[in-house]
């Protein structure tokens, strides 16, 4: 067994299997710190045709996937690979988020993912193997790949082993509550364009500095509903720097309502 062992139900196992195969997961998968497997649901069907949808009962346009190509499939990565938490992912289920990532990863190392098509998957199915649904967001895609491969990539990169530190992705968006500062690279002007004086200053001191209050003001203006006050209240420069955002912030915000107002 790896670190983290992820099989994923789908009807499109080549397009799953040629992202997760690639870049920092696929190195990680060589490794041995994940495992991730895409099964083709279409080879647990029993007839001819190989096919795993059929019409929706009480009628209706499309098909809907039926529950025992689906349920051969999950014996089959349960006889081989021992149990896991089941998903499916869908537009019915909870909405996915880092928090969410983390929950994955400290609970379970085995997740099953099963992607749905067309216009879903029998309910009984549903009912009887699945743990939890989880939705990538509020809109609607036309299978599951997409989202199965966003819930692997996010719960994988934490694996430890995977990234060179795990400051890699505690300093990241959504981590602590707060957006990710503004990043920058070379050239120092592009277009006109300056870095910001500080972050070439080598001061590190300064740097960590700038770039929280940045990472405050940036989740103030982009992400209210996300900003969490609470999180600053343990750290004295924190709170000195919270402080000095916000004035920034409501600075900005009056001067905004003042122009809307000429
Ligand atoms: C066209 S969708 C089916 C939508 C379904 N008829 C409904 O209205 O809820 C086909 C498949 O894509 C996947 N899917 C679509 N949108 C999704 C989302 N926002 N999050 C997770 N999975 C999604 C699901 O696996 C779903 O079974």
């Amino acid at each position: 067994m790896a670190g983290y062992n992820i099989d994923i139900m789908t009807l499109f196992p080549e397009t799953v299997g040629d992202m997760m195969n690639e870049s920092i997961l696929g190195r990680a998968q060589e490794r041995g710190f994940i495992r991730v497997d895409a099964h083709q649901i279409r080879d647990f069907t029993t007839n001819k045709q190989k096919q795993v949808d059929d019409y929706p009962y009480g009628g209706g346009r499309g098909a809907v996937m039926q529950a025992d190509p689906l349920y051969r499939c999950w014996e089959y990565i349960r006889e081989t690979h021992g149990p896991g938490r089941t998903i499916y992912l869908s537009p019915c289920g909870e909405t996915f988020t880092q928090g969410k990532a983390r929950q994955l990863l400290r609970d379970y190392d085995h997740l099953i993912l099963v992607c749905g098509h067309y216009e879903g998957v029998d309910q009984r199915f549903l009912d009887e193997c699945v743990d939890e649904e989880i939705s990538l967001g509020d809109f609607v895609l036309t299978g599951g790949e997409i989202p199965a491969m966003a819930v692997a990539d996010a719960v994988c990169r934490m694996v430890p082993g995977v990234l060179p530190d795990p400051e890699c992705f505690e300093e990241e968006s959504h981590w602590n509550g707060l957006l990710e500062y503004p990043q920058f690279s070379r050239p120092a002007v592009w277009h006109g364009r300056e870095v910001p004086e500080v972050l070439r200053s080598g001061d590190h001191e300064k740097v960590r500095r700038w770039r929280r209050k940045e990472a405050i003001l940036r989740t103030l203006r982009r992400r209210p509903d996300i900003f969490r006050k609470e999180d600053f209240q343990g750290n004295k420069q924190d709170r000195k720097l919270l402080a000095e955002a916000l004035e920034q912030f409501r600075a900005e915000q009056e001067q905004r309502s003042g122009e809307s107002e000429e």
